[in-house]
């Protein structure tokens, strides 16, 4: 059974209340108790983690190592300027899908940039909460596949 650690960056412990209008109104822990039941569907196991620092996101990528056989995240803010962030990807073997919920590239100018993508297998952009799905599946997919068993 493969584990998968979805993590999700600052601001989105208000996912449901902030701009709603731009991310939808359901909420963080909603996603993420659908995301850990769809993912015993599909014979993985989830396991969340959220936080709003950076310091604490870059130790869980650490701690990641030998524990995950994948990352599902949503880097937040940090996607656009977090080096630091990038570099601790760079530094463990654990693979990374990157989602964020809304179309980054139809937004501000400075959204358009992601420094966390060249450190990921890929990136779900502008799906809404569907993406944390499509994310999923990728990472499982990209560990060796289990959707045509
Ligand atoms: C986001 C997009 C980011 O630009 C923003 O800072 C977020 C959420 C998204 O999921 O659409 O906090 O990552």
């Amino acid at each position: 059974m493969k584990k998968i650690l979805l993590i999700n960056g600052p601001n989105l412990n208000r996912l449901g209340m902030r701009e709603p209008h731009i991310y939808g109104s359901v909420r963080l822990a909603d996603v993420e108790r659908s995301l850990t039941e769809f993912a015993e569907t599909q014979n993985a196991l989830l396991e969340c983690f959220q936080s709003n620092h950076e310091g604490a996101i870059i130790d869980a990528i650490h701690d990641a190592e030998g524990k995950y056989d994948g990352i599902v995240m949503n880097p937040a803010a940090f996607t656009h300027y977090s080096y630091a962030i990038r570099d601790a990807i760079a530094g463990v073997t654990v693979p990374v899908v990157e989602i964020h919920i809304s179309n980054i590239h139809t937004r501000e100018e400075f959204r358009h940039t992601s420094v966390i993508a060249p450190v990921t297998i890929g990136q779900i952009v502008g799906l809404g909460v569907y993406g944390y799905k499509l994310a999923l599946l990728a990472m499982l997919e990209h560990l060796g596949g289990n959707l045509d068993e």
